[in-house]
């Protein structure tokens, strides 16, 4: 890594960096050319990290595909792509942990405990490696971009944060790993995710109370046919914090949900 990363500099200058679990799609894709605009050395990594997985979670059947996940990196500029082993990751005697608790002790967090400390974990062993200037993360996990916003700037880290837009099927669903999981009776269902955030943009602009908006999204959403829901909620865009519906027409929001669908757990939010 060091050496590829030396040659990149020498020839590119500025690096950016675009950290990956593997099962590229069309949103890594993008995120990729978003971090070409960025610097002309383009890095990513593929590692499936164990850290942020539960043990009842889908570690074990996260799509792996190396091959194929390296030719479309490639295909969108990808200059250099890091794969470390579990052990090169989290050697014997690993100890230390990162945590954001003003921003990883809800929504998510509560049904994912051990999520965010993961991700904050090796997001900041993946900036040591690869030092770059810049780094582009999916605005689709939201909640991980903020927190690794909090991380960048607290640990020194000279890493500038890029959010990379969510990337959408025509019919509105974020594009996710997890989608291939989906039955095709579940696939037809999902949608009703995004619909349901659409519906309460509109009537959140209209001025609509948003613990009625959380409440009428939360209806939609077992009307679409998700079998529960975790989460529903109208939020500050920038801290994560409850929003008073007086509040809305001076501050930015965020809605953002989580859902289950056949057994496949489903993420997204939109910008108010
Ligand atoms: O968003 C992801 O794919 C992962 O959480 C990340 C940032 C690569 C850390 O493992």
């Amino acid at each position: 890594l060091r050496g590829g990363l030396q040659d990149l500099r020498d020839r590119h200058g500025r690096i950016a960096f675009v950290p990956t679990m593997g099962a590229v799609h069309a949103g890594h894709r993008h995120l990729c050319r978003v971090a070409g605009r960025h610097a002309n050395g383009v890095v990513a990594s593929i590692f499936v990290n164990p850290a942020q997985f539960a043990p009842h979670e889908d570690f074990d059947r996260y799509p792996r595909r190396f091959e194929t996940d390296c030719q479309a990196l490639g295909e969108e500029g990808v200059d250099l792509i890091y794969a470390p082993t579990r052990e090169a990751m989290y050697p014997a005697g690993f100890d230390t942990r990162v945590q954001c608790p003003g921003l990883d002790s809800d929504l998510e967090a509560l049904h994912r405990p051990h999520f965010f400390t993961g991700v904050a974990t090796v997001v900041t062993k993946l900036f040591a490696r690869v030092r770059p200037d810049a780094a582009v993360f999916g605005e689709k996990d939201y909640q991980q971009l903020l927190i690794v916003k909090r991380l960048a700037e607290d640990l020194d880290t000279g890493v500038h944060i890029i959010g990379g837009e969510t990337v959408r099927e025509a019919d509105g669903l974020a594009l996710s790993s997890r989608n291939e999981h989906l039955s095709h009776s579940a696939r037809a269902k999902a949608p009703g995710l995004y619909r349901a955030m659409v519906k309460a943009r509109l009537n959140l602009r209209g001025g609509d109370a948003v613990a009625s908006v959380e409440a009428r999204m939360q209806a939609e959403i077992t009307a679409a046919g998700f079998d529960s829901i975790d989460y529903v909620a109208v939020r500050h865009a920038g801290t994560l914090q409850p929003l008073t519906t007086s509040a809305l027409s001076s501050e930015p929001a965020r809605i953002l949900v989580a859902a289950r669908i056949e057994g496949v757990r489903l993420i997204d939010n939109l910008a108010v």
